[in-house]
């Protein structure tokens, strides 16, 4: 692989008690989608946090093209765009009006914001108020402003989660146009296998802050073809049997 974009080495994050995570490395590459694939408390919000620079590990190594965040915060913040498991907007405020706001704080022009609203298919809503907007309306906008400096790394965690099948399926499209028409690196969490296997080039799967198993879909899903899964009907081998194989749970449980 080219020098990576992201590389995380052997990092560690206790909370009190909980050790959310315990000892991972990843290397991502330019272009890249990668899902953190894991269960609820499985240590992915603290991951990636971590790798936003919102939290600190207690250990380990984070680089981004190079860089610690320490003393170069400021180059670092503009080269990721990042949406968190939630998102608070400012209900009095339109589309049109959200966008042009967050647009000022990197100097961002009308046109670049008009782009943006085409991508995440929200121009008939730009007179729409916050407060009126659907769910996967409120996650299309929080991905837009997350895309409005073209950045070279997005960081989502659970971008659809709670969203209805085609709400979900519409923040999919946006970002498999995102794949084929720029470089941007891509780091998403999700405890739904199928948007891992949608989107990502490499899935990696977490539970209780370590990494259980990770490689491409076809690496993944291979593997368990030596494992004894039980299975009652021949049907398509998923992810989820993977984790069950591993771990002696369903994902979703
Ligand atoms: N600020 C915190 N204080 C105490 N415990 C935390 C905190 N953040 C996360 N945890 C614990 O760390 C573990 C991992 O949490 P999290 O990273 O949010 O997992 P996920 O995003 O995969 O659901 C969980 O057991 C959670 O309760
Ligand atoms: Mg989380």
């Amino acid at each position: 692989m080219n020098d990576p974009i992201i590389e995380v080495r052997n990092i560690h994050k206790s909370f009190k008690t909980v050790q959310a995570v315990r000892g991972i490395d990843l290397h991502i590459g330019a272009g890249q989608f990668v899902a953190l694939l894991g269960p609820n408390g499985a240590g992915k919000t603290t991951l990636v946090e971590m790798i936003e620079g919102i939290q600190q590990p207690d250990s380990g190594d984070i680089r981004i093209l190079g860089k610690t965040w320490k003393g170069n915060e400021k180059y670092l913040r503009y080269l990721i765009g990042l949406s968190l498991q939630e998102t608070y907007f400012i209900e009095k405020l339109t589309v049109w009006e959200t966008m042009r706001l967050f647009a000022s704080f990197f100097a961002i022009g009308k046109a670049r914001c008009g782009e943006v609203l085409n991508l995440i298919a929200l121009e008939d809503k730009r007179r729409a108020w916050v407060v009126n907007l659907s769910g996967g309306q409120r996650q299309r906008l929080a991905l837009g402003i997350a895309l409005l400096n073209n950045p070279k790394i997005l960081l989502l965690d659970e971008p659809t989660t709670g969203l209805d099948p085609n709400a979900r399926r519409e923040i999919w499209s946006i970002l498999l146009k995102l794949k084929e028409q720029s470089n941007t690196s891509l780091i998403l969490t999700t405890h739904y296998m199928e948007e891992a296997e949608q989107l990502c080039d490499y899935i990696v799967i977490i539970d209780h802050g370590k990494i259980l198993k990770e490689g491409t879909l076809s690496d993944l899903l291979g593997e368990i073809q030596d494992l004894p899964v039980k299975q009652a009907l021949p049907r398509k081998i998923t992810l989820d049997d993977l984790f069950i194989s591993l771990t002696g749970r369903h994902l979703n449980d």
